[in-house]
C-alpha cells in the first residue's frame, strides 16, 4: 500500500512538474491544492506577493485526501516574497496536527527556499527528514534531474524504513 502522499501548490505550474517527477519516483499519491479566487494577471501577481510577505493563508477549495493516513506528507510550494505560498500556508495551518513526517520541496526564482521551508517547519511542528529547492534556472536548463533523484533516493529510504503499525498493511 503506498504510504507517502504529495501535496502542493503551483500558480504556473513550475512546482507542478516537480511534483509530478517525485510522485513517479516515490509512487506516492498526490493532491493539488487550488485557490478559490484567481491569481491570474499582474493584479493576482500583486495580491499574490502581498499576501505572502504577510505571512497570510490563502483561500482554497477543499482536499480530499487525509495525510493521518499517511507515514509520509511531501509538501511542496513556490517561494513567494521569500515565503511560503498563502495557498500552502493555508494547507499546512488545518492539517498540521495530521503529519506523521514531513518532507518539503520548492521551486523559486532564485532565493528563499531556505526561509520557505523554516516557516513549513514551524507550521508542522517537525523537521523534514528531505527538502528540495529548484530555480527557474536549473527548470530551463534540465540541471534539476540530479537534485530530484537524490530527493527521491532520500524519500525512498524513510518509506522503506517505516515500521508498519499493526493492523494495516505497511508500504
Ligand atoms: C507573487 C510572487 C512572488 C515571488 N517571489 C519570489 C521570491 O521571493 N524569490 C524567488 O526566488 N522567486 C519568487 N517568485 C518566483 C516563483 O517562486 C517561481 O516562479 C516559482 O517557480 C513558481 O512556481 P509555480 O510555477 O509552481 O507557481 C515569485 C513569484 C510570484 C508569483
Amino acid at each position: 500500500m503506498t504510504k507517502a502522499l504529495i501535496v502542493y501548490y503551483s500558480r504556473t505550474n513550475h512546482t507542478h512538474k516537480i511534483a509530478e517527477l517525485v510522485a513517479q519516483g516515490v509512487g506516492a499519491n498526490v493532491e493539488r491544492i487550488f485557490d478559490v479566487q484567481s491569481r491570474e494577471g499582474a493584479f493576482g501577481y500583486m495580491r499574490s506577493g502581498r499576501e505572502a510577505m504577510l505571512q497570510r493563508p490563502g483561500r482554497i477549495q477543499p482536499v480530499k485526501e487525509d495525510p493521518s493516513q499517511y507515514d509520509l506528507t511531501i509538501l511542496g510550494s513556490p517561494v513567494w516574497s521569500w515565503s511560503l505560498s498563502p495557498p500552502m500556508r493555508s494547507y499546512a495551518l488545518a492539517q498540521q496536527h495530521k503529519f506523521k513526517r514531513v518532507a518539503f520541496f520548492c521551486t523559486e526564482g532564485g532565493s528563499g527556499g531556505g526561509r520557505l521551508f523554516g516557516q513549513l517547519q514551524t507550521l508542522c511542528g517537525k523537521p523534514p527528514v528531505a527538502t528540495l529547492e529548484i530555480t527557474e534556472g536549473e527548470l530551463k536548463s534540465g540541471e534539476y534531474a540530479g537534485k530530484v533523484r537524490e530527493f527521491i533516493r532520500q524519500i525512498s529510504g524513510v518509506i522503506a524504513s517505516a515500521v508498519p503499525e499493526s493492523g494495516h498493511q505497511g508500504l
